[in-house]
This record gives structure tokens, C-alpha cells and sequence, in this order.
């Protein structure tokens, strides 16, 4: 039902300096994977084929990861390295990569304006890939599809955070329809410490309605001189409804060097020894391979 996914990847990733000075944070690789391929993983779990990509200056190798590389397979073509390209080949048959630049970093809700032509007139999902979603059975955004089922508008998804972490993210308030659903009365990006409505703060992954376009186009800039997301989906709560929902799983922040390594830790003991083609998988030690 829902397609398309929209990654904004344009950010500098400043938090992340000097590593991401030349190459793109939603690069850096989480074990031995990038982290934008964990969300496209999860977007095609949750049923989508259409990636959506916005892109900026230095960021070619986001396209270039998400292509076939004829030079590196002739290479390593017989040998037993192929498998480690497995993933990626079926991911890349399995799905359609198209991309857009954004001109100026005037902030994510900017970047998913910058998206529209890719996405057109469809209620779509947006995957910010430095928040790294983990869940044993379904991932974060095909839990948020079967919401999107039921209530048919914007769906973000929340975590509790510790009050005096607030004021890094957008932050909802709301009534209560479940343990894990609220109806969003409220919402404010970045509140001053102490100021919160409360401690759910939203996360990298939204299933937008596309009305949320025209709410961007009419958004002025908010904190920091950017066009704010959460302007524009407070602007569609006012209007109709927009649900927040308390995901199961994990999440780990690895725009910061600390839910990077949590994360790295994490997937290292959880994903990658438990995979059960870990033997293939591991990367070859011997030279006689190729
Ligand atoms: P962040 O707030 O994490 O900013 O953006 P950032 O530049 O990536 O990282 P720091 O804070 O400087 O370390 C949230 C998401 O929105 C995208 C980013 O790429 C990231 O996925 N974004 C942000 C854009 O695509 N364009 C923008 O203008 C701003």
C-alpha cells in the first residue's frame, strides 16, 4: 500500500566530525554495512520498492553503493567473497533507487519538500537512517504501515527519552488511545530545557500523508533558520489527526559517536554472529581467495 520510502540524506553530520568531513554519515558502516542499507532493509520489509533518495554536495557514494560495481564482481567473481555481496545484489534487484539533490541544507522539513517529485501525490514513509531501528519480528516502519491501515493519516513514531534530553528532538503530547498510541495535540522541535510537553520524543521514522507538501510550502523557517518537519505535521494534527506510536524495538542515535558504538555493539552480538550464514558472511582472512 505504501511504496515509496524518502531518505533525507543531506545533512552534514556535524556531530560526527572529522569522520564525516568527506564521507556521508548515512555511510558509515554499522559492522559491515552502511547505515542507510539497514533502512532500506527495513523499508523493503515493511513492503516498499521505492527509494527515494535526496542527496547533497559529497554524497555520491550513497548512488554509487545502491549500483552494480562490474569491476569488483569480475574480481571476486568464483571466489567464496561473492557471498558477501548477496545482500546487497538482491536489495538492489529487489527495490528502484531514484535521487534528487538538495541545493541548501535549510533542514529536514526542506528535504522532504525537496522530495515531492520523487514520492508524487502518495501517502509515503520517511526513514532518517543515523536512527538505526532493531526489532526481532516486525521492523519499526512495517509496524508503522499496519497503523497507517487503521487510521489512514501521519503516523511518527515515539520513544520516552530522560527529561534532560528533551530538548535534542522534536517532542509530542497528546491523548492517550492506548499504552502505545496517542492522538497529537502537541508538538514542539527542540524545547528549551524544562519546557517539554513530555518526555516522547519522535524518532527517524514517519509515515506522511502527502497533504504535508503544501503544509511544508507555507512552513516558515522555525529554530535555527530550518523549515521544520514538525511545524508542518503539527499543522496537519490541528487540521485532522496525526498518531504517534511507542515502536517495539530498539533504536540507536548513531548520529552521535556514543548510539553509534551502542549500536555497533549491538548489531555486532545480535545480528551478525547470530546470522546463521555467519561463516560465509564473515570477510575471508586468506589471500588465496581472491
Ligand atoms: P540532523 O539533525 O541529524 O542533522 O538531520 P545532520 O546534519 O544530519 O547531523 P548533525 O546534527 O549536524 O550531526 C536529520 C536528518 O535530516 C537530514 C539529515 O541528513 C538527517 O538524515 N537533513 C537535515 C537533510 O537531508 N537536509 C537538511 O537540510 C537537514
Amino acid at each position: 500500500m505504501i511504496k515509496h520510502c524518502l531518505f533525507p540524506a543531506a545533512g552534514y553530520g556535524t556531530r560526527f566530525l572529522p569522520a564525516t568531513k568527506s564521507m556521508p554519515k548515512e555511510m558509515m558502516p554499522v559492522v559491515n554495512k552502511p547505515l542507510i542499507e539497514y533502512g532500506v532493509d527495513e523499508a523493503i520489509q515493511a513492503g516498499m520498492n521505492s527509494m527515494a533518495i535526496v542527496t547533497g554536495r559529497g554524497k555520491n557514494s550513497l548512488m554509487d553503493h545502491f549500483d552494480k560495481n562490474y569491476e569488483l564482481e569480475h574480481q571476486i567473481n568464483g571466489t567464496n567473497k561473492e557471498t558477501l555481496l548477496d545482500d546487497i545484489r538482491e536489495l538492489i534487484d529487489g527495490a528502484n533507487f531514484t535521487y534528487i539533490r538538495q541545493r541548501e541544507m535549510k533542514g529536514l522539513g526542506h528535504a522532504i519538500l525537496t522530495g515531492k517529485e520523487l514520492v508524487g501525490d502518495n501517502p509515503f514513509a520517511v526513514v532518517l537512517a543515523d536512527d538505526l531501528c532493531v526489532n526481532e519480528d516486525q521492523g519499526v516502519l512495517a509496524q508503522m504501515v499496519g497503523l497507517y491501515k487503521q487510521f489512514r493519516c501521519t503516523i511518527v513514531a515515539v520513544e520516552e527519552v530522560p527529561a534532560d534530553e528533551t530538548h535534542k528532538y522534536g517532542v509530542i503530547a497528546g491523548e492517550h488511545l492506548s499504552d502505545d498510541l496517542i492522538r497529537v495535540t502537541d508538538m514542539v522541535e527542540k524545547p528549551e530545557p524544562g519546557t517539554a510537553p513530555s518526555n516522547l520524543a519522535i524518532i527517524g521514522r514517519y509515515i506522511l500523508t502527502p497533504d504535508i507538501f503544501e503544509h511544508i510550502e507555507n512552513t516558515t523557517p522555525g529554530k535555527g533558520g530550518e523549515i521544520q518537519i514538525t511545524d508542518a505535521i503539527l499543522k496537519q494534527a490541528d487540521e485532522g489527526c496525526v498518531i504517534a506510536y511507542k515502536f517495539k524495538g530498539k533504536r540507536f542515535d548513531c548520529g552521535s559517536v556514543d548510539g553509534y558504538i551502542e549500536a555497533t555493539n549491538y548489531c555486532y552480538q545480535n545480528l551478525y554472529l547470530q546470522d546463521s550464514q555467519v561463516e560465509l558472511k564473515k570477510a575471508p582472512t586468506e589471500k588465496q581467495d581472491g
